[in-house]
């Protein structure tokens, strides 16, 4: 088994979290049901906590983050229409073109320089209704914390500029807040305020919040007895899935109010790697780092298998660019290795004369 003890730095996702065992000990103590059947009180227990942290009437568990986001599309569009949403998406890049295949829908990625969609650009990306000879607009879907663009925060003034926009255009609004409680943390706004902004709120349990398996789906209560369907033909209706909701329990009781210690690694992490040479740092705001190779003879998957020979592992995200993300099982020592074993395969010295600097 992986983990801290064995001094492996797993800096790939903050997915790779195991379970504490106070969240094991949650687990075990779970009261369960059958949840297709209805009657799994600790999954009502935490789609009700949850709904209350939203400010939304109703929510409903899931099996991952993707699930809950193609619900939300096949909720809001008809096939044949589109959906606006920022073009490095977690929608666009990494669902497997779900969107297609699952709602039939295409997505009109609109470019950004920070992954931030503006309410100006959402406008100017929503199709007339006049031109009845193109495809129309559906949904617009905004991603909160931006993965790819790492981590970035929307400044809730843009949610709510966006939110209006579509309003004024008769169109929903889904938030892609898989690291919506990150996004709160760091604007120092609750997750309420945000989910405001839209119609539906996807939250994942899984990533910062440490759980095992689960994502969340906000909305109204016929939104969510809708979704409740559409998850079944999907698949992911389970039965004694208490067992995993109690650990969503557990993680918002001891998990979420200390996300801010790893925004505050992340930004060690920065500042100790912005001195290497060979390597563009992206200043983070929340717990995602992003380093571009700037070295023309090494390549992320270069970095990344040097990386991980020395027991440090990130994620290669494009032909250039490394992930690290920031953890509850990062500690500040992981931190400080992590830092000076990039120095030591990106900087000067580094041995990328030798790597094959092949395609990734
Ligand atoms: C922004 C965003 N949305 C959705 C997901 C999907 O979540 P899951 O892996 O639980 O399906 C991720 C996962 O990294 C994500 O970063």
């Amino acid at each position: 088994m992986r983990g801290a003890s064995d001094g492996i730095v797993d800096l790939r996702s903050d997915t790779v979290t195991r379970p504490s065992a106070g969240m094991r000990e949650a687990i075990a103590r779970a009261e369960v049901g059958d949840d297709a059947l209805g009657d799994d009180p600790t999954v009502r227990a935490l789609e009700s906590r949850v709904a209350g942290i939203l400010g939304k009437p109703a929510s409903l568990f899931f099996p991952s983050g993707i699930m809950a986001n193609q619900t939300a599309l096949l909720l809001h569009t008809t096939p044949g229409t589109e959906v606006v949403c920022e073009a490095s998406a977690h929608l666009v890049d990494w669902e497997l073109a779900g969107a297609a295949a699952n709602a039939g829908v295409q997505l009109r990625g609109v470019a950004s320089s920070d992954g931030i969609l503006t309410a100006e650009a959402v406008v100017a990306a929503i199709r007339p209704r006049a031109a009845k000879l193109q495809i129309q607009t559906s949904l617009i879907s905004v991603e909160n914390t931006h993965n790819a663009a790492g981590g970035r925060v929307v400044p809730l003034a843009t949610a709510l500029a966006i939110r209006d926009a579509a309003r004024n255009h008769n169109l929903p609004v889904h938030m892609d807040g898989a690291r919506l409680w990150n996004a709160a943390e760091a604007a120092g706004v609750t997750e309420r305020d945000y989910a405001a902004c839209a119609d539906t709120v996807m939250v994942t349990l899984s990533k910062g919040l440490g759980c095992p398996v689960g994502s969340m789906l906000a909305g109204d209560e016929e939104t969510i007895d809708r979704a409740r369907v559409v998850r079944r033909r999907l698949g992911g209706s389970m039965r004694q899935s208490g067992i995993l909701a109690a650990a969503g329990l557990y993680a918002l009781d001891h998990n979420r109010s200390r996300l801010g210690e790893d925004h505050v690694r992340a930004r060690r992490l920065a500042e100790l790697s912005r001195s290497i040479p060979g390597l563009d740092v992206i200043e983070p705001e929340t717990n995602i780092v992003m380093f571009d190779i700037a070295r023309p003879d090494m390549n992320s998957v270069d970095v990344t298998a040097a990386l991980e020979q020395r027991g440090v592992w990130m994620t290669v995200f494009t032909q250039r660019r490394v992930r690290a993300v920031t953890h509850l099982d990062i500690d500040d020592a992981g931190i400080e290795r992590a830092a000076a074993v990039l120095a030591e395969v990106v900087g000067e010295g580094g041995r990328g004369t030798h790597f094959a600097n092949r395609p990734v």
